[in-house]
């Protein structure tokens, strides 16, 4: 039988028709009402996708509202999804106008059906693999493709992963240069609900190739060796470009509790033709204490010339030629596969994380003298 018809005033014909698209409440359910060629619709307010607001995005010219978060598209009156997508459907609502305002029938949604996305093959449970520890290097120099040059952090990588490999350890070197991919962009910024695991990027480009750094850093490895330049007394733009979208990763740790990397030792190779070793790590030591990675005693080592050494020639010369950075390089990846070691091989208690690990508070919109005033 039919649900009763339960209308709701939602506001004057005046109002409502001056944009075309906003959100409106009728009792507790979510409305996107739109306004378009003289005429009302009622959808869902809540997107299929990640219950992105529907009633903040916009309408494109076929008449299917844009959902603001990832941009699944429902159409404004119907609520069926975009061509290709029909499966997918936001419930809509019956409307009427009487005396200049706009009624809603809130028992009146039709069912809210969704077609079924194969989830992204990064979203699965991570499960350490038995076998050896593994190493991934990553090395955040920026070249120009196909002219390679010389460079101090990543020669003493690639001593790094020859050494472990030596002893018998899995490893694999990644250079960021070599992958396409695209900047962070800003889902978090949105909502930290809009800021997706696995990124929304990585699900919606299938030509993004940073899922290569994902796979390593979540599934694969046990230890991460990072080797950057220093650049204006920071990290490379590169490195900061894979750590913004890395905020995916984090964000999973405030928003649903969720680790996703545990049992991990990191450990850095800073140099620089001048200074600033110190403040370049520190970045990176709290970027990855914030993922919830361990770090070995000395978790880096790094190579200056100075203020004052314009002589870039002879930095390179001097790394290229340094058998006790070699050597610094060698007992660095030692140390991290025994930090790594102990906490694959359970020494270490894992803990019931608190709030992600990481916030001794909950977040703001979780706390009612904060909370959202927004419907
Ligand atoms: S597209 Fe709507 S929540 Fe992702």
């Amino acid at each position: 039988m039919a649900n009763e018809p339960d209308w709701v005033d939602v506001g004057s014909v005046e109002d409502l028709a001056r944009r075309e698209l906003q959100m409106v409440v009728a009792r507790r359910t979510r409305i996107a009402l739109s306004f378009r060629d003289g005429r009302f619709g009622a959808v869902s307010g809540v997107c299929n996708h990640h219950g992105g607001p529907l009633g903040e995005g916009r309408i494109d010219g076929a008449g299917f509202i844009e959902c603001p978060w990832h941009y699944w598209k429902f159409h404004h009156v119907t609520g069926v999804g975009a061509p290709g997508y029909e499966e997918d459907r936001v419930p809509s609502f019956a409307l009427k106008v009487e005396d200049g305002r706009v009624y809603v029938d809130v028992a009146s949604g039709t069912p809210r059906t969704k077609k079924p996305h194969a989830p992204h093959p990064l979203a699965r449970t991570v499960v350490r693999a038995e076998g050896p520890v593994r190493i991934v290097g990553l090395s955040t120099t920026i070249m120009t493709r196909n002219h390679p040059r010389f460079s101090t952090s990543e020669l003493l990588l690639e001593e790094a992963l020859r050494h472990a490999a030596e002893h018998g350890y899995d490893t694999r070197l990644i250079r960021l240069r070599d992958l396409r991919f695209r900047a962070c962009e800003g889902f978090y910024s949105k909502s930290a609900n809009a800021c997706t695991w696995p990124c929304s990027i990585t699900q919606m480009d299938p030509r993004d190739e940073l899922d290569r750094v994902y796979e390593a850093l979540v599934h694969w490895a046990d230890v991460y060796v990072i080797a950057t330049p220093i650049r204006w007394g920071a990290a490379s733009s590169l490195y900061f470009k894979m750590v913004e979208r890395m905020n995916c990763i984090q964000n999973q740790e405030t928003v649903a509790n969720r680790i996703l990397l545990r049992n991990k030792a990191a450990g850095f190779i800073v140099t620089g033709g001048q200074d600033n070793v110190q403040a370049t790590v520190g970045q990176m030591l709290g970027f990855f204490a914030e993922l919830g990675v361990q770090f070995p005693q000395f978790p880096y080592i790094a190579h200056s010339r100075g203020w004052s050494a314009e002589d870039m020639e002879n930095n390179v010369t001097m790394v290229a030629e340094s058998e006790a950075l070699r050597e610094g390089a060698r007992a660095l990846v030692d140390r991290c596969v025994e930090m790594a070691s102990l906490m694959v091989h359970g020494t270490i208690p894992e803990h019931a994380h608190v709030r992600g690990g990481r916030k001794a508070h909950r977040m703001g919109s979780q706390m009612p003298e904060v909370g959202r005033q927004k419907p």
